[in-house]
């Protein structure tokens, strides 16, 4: 047997059809996500023989690259990046149709260049004219280079656009860009792409919740005190710069990552797997969500401080900020899911930069014992905790209350875990391997719908109307914290505090 026939999160992918023949186009090859994220993915997918046989890459963007050195450059990043050894055979196998084209979006020069290349790619190894074009670019490049591929588009093989998040910059540019794009393109030709989908725990939370038949009676107001919901990160903004203070923390995670788990968690059962019955849910709940208001959102930004360790310097002094810079590194907020099994329970969520350590937990916090009849009045007995560790140390674990051994009746929290490295062999393949894989095959379940996405801003145009009205006075949080002390308060004012860590 070999390894991938012996390994049981590998086998399920191998089962599946291959995709077809294809050349994917990265807009956007010059950038971060194309090093670090695309090209390993896309080498880990070859590693596994995933990708179909007949299988062509271009890189575009403005920066002038050859072909060799563009090879060179994704060689390097698939060694300091990618999950496996590199491996000679694979990546020459993968870098023979590999090319790239620099094309600036303002003009249209650089896509005859790019059809032609295209063409030649076809007929060099069998393509049969099938395209996936990724758009790992910002916001505004987008509805221009759809109307320019549109225009050049052949008569034969399919057409997949997958569109990285932000999608637009709020609610009234999403829904401009959506018509642009619906203007050339089927919806089942549209992947929009939030990466938190495409992680293994993020889709065993809905294993969690459908697979098993003890946790639906109790996920609902009666039995859930409320939700705690953070996606913290140490780094910051590892000189993104020109695009972070364009985006901020809250379209950068809030908008998509954040706001995807809040509907995860608190969405009803789908009556299928099926994108369309999956994101019918999602969007309920979406649509349901709201701030009670201004007092409930609070924003930072990180100043000097210490991160593990290290000493890092505040927002203000990265490279390619403005000094004065009034864009916000973290959100915290208390949300309402108004509908009829989650009203009144609050949704605790956060996110930021620069805070204490590498975090995404998902806590639902179940309402405490009614009654415990122990000596101490059951002072050691805290409320269970149903935790799922998005990462890092991936798993799930539930907080109950046991009895400490010895005389007496002591009680105290311990804990039941299921981590995912003691149950399974292999390690977690990276979210952009299934997802550009589904991508291939033609599944959007883990791709988010328009509507969807018009939910997400609406709320977050809601959020950023408040914050017009003040001026917050940054950096109000040190590098290596847990945000501003506000954040703290939103719960503490209800009687609640974020879980200790
Ligand atoms: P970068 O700023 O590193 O890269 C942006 C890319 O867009 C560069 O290759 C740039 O090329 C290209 N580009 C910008 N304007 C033009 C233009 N007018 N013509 C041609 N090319 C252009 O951003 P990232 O790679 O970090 O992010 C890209 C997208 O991916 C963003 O939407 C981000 O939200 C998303 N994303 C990023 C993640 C990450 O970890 N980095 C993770 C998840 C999503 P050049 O300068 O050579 O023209
Ligand atoms: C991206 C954001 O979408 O997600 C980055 O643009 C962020 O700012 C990244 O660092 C986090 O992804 P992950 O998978 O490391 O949690």
């Amino acid at each position: 047997m070999t390894a991938v026939e012996q390994n049981p999160l590998l086998e399920g992918l191998r089962l599946r059809r291959r995709p077809d023949p294809c050349i994917l186009v990265i807009f956007g090859a010059s950038g971060d996500l194309t090093a670090k994220k695309l090209i390993p993915a896309l080498y880990s997918l070859a590693y596994r023989h995933l990708l179909p046989e007949k299988f062509g890459i271009i890189g575009a963007a403005r920066t002038e690259e050859s072909h060799d050195e563009f090879r060179e450059r994704m060689k390097q990043a698939v060694k300091d990046h990618a999950r496996d050894p590199f491996d000679d055979e694979v990546w020459s196998a993968l870098a023979t149709g590999m090319r790239y084209t620099t094309l600036d979006f303002a003009d249209d020069k650089g896509e005859d260049e790019l059809r032609d290349t295209l063409n030649e790619l076809d007929r060099d190894l069998g393509t049969q004219g099938n395209r996936v074009y990724y758009f790992a670019v910002p916001p505004s490049a987008i509805g221009t280079l759809v109307g320019e591929i549109a225009q050049r588009r052949g008569a034969e093989g399919w057409v997949r656009l997958i569109i990285e998040k932000p999608f637009g910059h709020d609610l009234s540019s999403a829904r401009e860009l959506t018509a642009e794009i619906q203007q050339h393109f089927a919806e089942n030709e549209v992947f929009r792409i939030d990466h938190y989908l495409g992680k293994e725990t993020v889709q065993n939370m809905l294993a969690l919740r459908f697979a098993n038949g003890i946790f639906e009676p109790i996920w609902n107001r009666q039995f859930i005190d409320h939700v705690q919901i953070t996606v913290a990160e140490s780094i910051g903004i590892e000189g993104r710069a020109g695009y972070y203070e364009q985006a901020g923390a809250i379209r950068d995670i809030f908008q998509n990552h954040l706001l995807q788990l809040v509907a995860l968690t608190a969405m009803e059962p789908p009556i299928d797997f099926t994108a369309d019955s999956v994101r019918n849910e999602k969007v309920k709940v979406l649509k349901a969500l709201h701030t009670p208001g201004p007092k409930h959102v609070v924003r930072g930004q990180y100043g000097p401080g210490f991160v593990e360790g290290e000493e890092v310097r505040g927002y203000r002094e990265e490279e390619g900020v403005a000094p004065g810079s009034m864009t916000e590194t973290f959100v915290a907020a208390k949300l309402y899911v108004d509908n009829w099994r989650w009203a009144d329970t609050p949704f605790y969520v956060r996110m930021g930069k620069r805070l204490a350590r590498r975090e995404t937990t998902i806590a639902i916090q179940f309402k405490r014992a009614p009654h415990p009849p122990f000596d101490d009045g059951g002072e050691g007995l805290r409320p269970n905790v149903l935790l799922v560790h998005v990462q890092p140390n991936e798993g799930v674990s539930l907080a109950i209350g046991a009895k400490v051994p010895g005389q007496g009746m002591t009680i105290r929290t311990v804990h039941m875990d299921f981590l995912y490295g003691g149950a399974f062999r292999e390690g977690l393949p990276d979210a952009y391997e299934r997802l550009i894989l589904d991508a291939m095959l033609g599944d959007a379940t883990l791709f988010t719908r328009s509507d969807e996405i018009e939910e997400q801003w609406a709320l977050v145009d809601a959020i950023i109307a408040f914050w017009q009205r003040d001026r917050p006075s940054f950096p109000n949080y040190p590098a290596g914290t847990w945000g501003p002390a506000a954040s703290d308060d939103l719960l503490h004012r209800d009687g609640r505090s974020w879980r200790r860590h």
